[in-house]
Formats: C-alpha cells, sequence, structure tokens
C-alpha cells in the first residue's frame, strides 16, 4: 500500500492543508485558460485547488487515494473518480490537464509516460499545466523511505518533454523557501 492510500498519512495531509493559500497557481492558471475550459486535476488530495478551478472551469477532480476521493464527496458534489497520474486510464479529453505537487512522486520515467499520457488526453491546442519541486535534480525518499520526492531543474524538466508538447511558460515561485517551486505549462503542438 503506497503513502497517501494509509488513512493516517490522508489525515495527516488534510491537516497540513487548512492554512494553505493556492491563489498564486490558480491565478496563473486563470491567465491562460479561458474560463469554461474543461479541465482535469491529477492528484487532487484534499480538493482544494478543485473547489477554486470549479469556479470558473467544467471540471473533473482525481487522485490515486480512494480516500481523498472518499473524503471530497463528504464535502462537495463535484465530479471526482480514482486515477493514476501515469496511465490515465480514461475515456476523455481536456482542454487542461492539472497537477499541483504530485509528479515529484512518480520516479522520472513514469513522469515522462505521464506527459505523454496527458498529452493523449489534450483536446487540440490544450494544455498541461503542473506544480514540482524546484531544485537540483535528484530522487528522495522521505516519510521513513515511503515516499518519493523528485526534484527538478529546468534543465532536466526541457530533456524529458515529449515531442508532442511544447513549453510555453516556466514560472519559479515559493511555498516555504525562495524558488522552491516551479510552474510548467506545455502546450500540444498543432498537428
Ligand atoms: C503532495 S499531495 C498534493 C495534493 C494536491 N494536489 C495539493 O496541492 O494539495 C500529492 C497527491 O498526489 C496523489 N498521487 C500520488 N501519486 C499519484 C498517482 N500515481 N496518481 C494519482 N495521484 C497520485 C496523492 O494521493 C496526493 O493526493
Amino acid at each position: 500500500m503506497s503513502y497517501f492510500q494509509k488513512r493516517e498519512n490522508v489525515n495527516l495531509y488534510t491537516d497540513m492543508m487548512l492554512d494553505i493559500d493556492n491563489s498564486f497557481v490558480i491565478n496563473e492558471v486563470e491567465k491562460v485558460l479561458p474560463p469554461n475550459s474543461t479541465l482535469l486535476e491529477l492528484g487532487m488530495g484534499t480538493g482544494l485547488d478543485l473547489l477554486s478551478l470549479s469556479k470558473k472551469y467544467r471540471v473533473l477532480g482525481s487522485d490515486y487515494s480512494q480516500l481523498f476521493i472518499d473524503d471530497f464527496k463528504l464535502k462537495s458534489d463535484l465530479d471526482v473518480c480514482v486515477l493514476d497520474a501515469v496511465s490515465i486510464d480514461i475515456d476523455r479529453k481536456f482542454d487542461c490537464i492539472y497537477s499541483n505537487k504530485v509528479l515529484q512522486h512518480l520516479a522520472t520515467e513514469d513522469l515522462i509516460v505521464s506527459l505523454s499520457n496527458q498529452f493523449r488526453h489534450l483536446n487540440e491546442n490544450g494544455i498541461t499545466f503542473l506544480t514540482l519541486w524546484n531544485d537540483n535534480y535528484r530522487e528522495e525518499f522521505e516519510f521513513d523511505g515511503q515516499l518519493r520526492f523528485v526534484y527538478y531543474d529546468r534543465a532536466t524538466i526541457e530533456k524529458l518533454i515529449p515531442q508532442e508538447l511544447t513549453i510555453e511558460k516556466f514560472i519559479l515561485y515559493s511555498e516555504f523557501e525562495s524558488n522552491d517551486s516551479m510552474i510548467v505549462i506545455l502546450r500540444a503542438k498543432l498537428a
């Protein structure tokens, strides 16, 4: 069983999110994505961002942890489902696929697969909007070795982006420390 599939870890994360201000990232979405666009969120966790994004977009939330999905359904009627961010096994396309601090938990080879699968689920000219931790590229395991964190720098990200996607914007921002985070916005190339 993986880290976010354990009740105590989901509760810990939910408590940690109580005071989080997500407005910087949401604002960056709104700069690039027209209102009323369709949006799939991968790894929604507590659904804080999904609730904000639902004010302007037609959203579907998802997470691979049934626990986060069950908790969210107790507080909202928005559409949500269990979905793995690597395989993205869903028969729908979206204008935007959004993930906030999710894909750093994947091994790098799975991040590459995820980005290809995200592309397959984008409408023409759609975007992938993701955030990651910004630091020298390396992989670490935290929380007693139960949870993988991969830190990326811009040069590494540029090398692993599938050729069907192009970098539209790359923004550094600060969550806990100066420039500890990055937003990467990728756009599907026109056929
Ligand atoms: C650090 S939390 C971020 C949650 C939320 N995006 C936020 O900003 O608060 C990572 C989330 O990614 C989810 N996650 C991790 N690996 C995943 C995967 N392979 N597929 C889907 N979700 C995954 C976890 O269950 C958790 O909800």
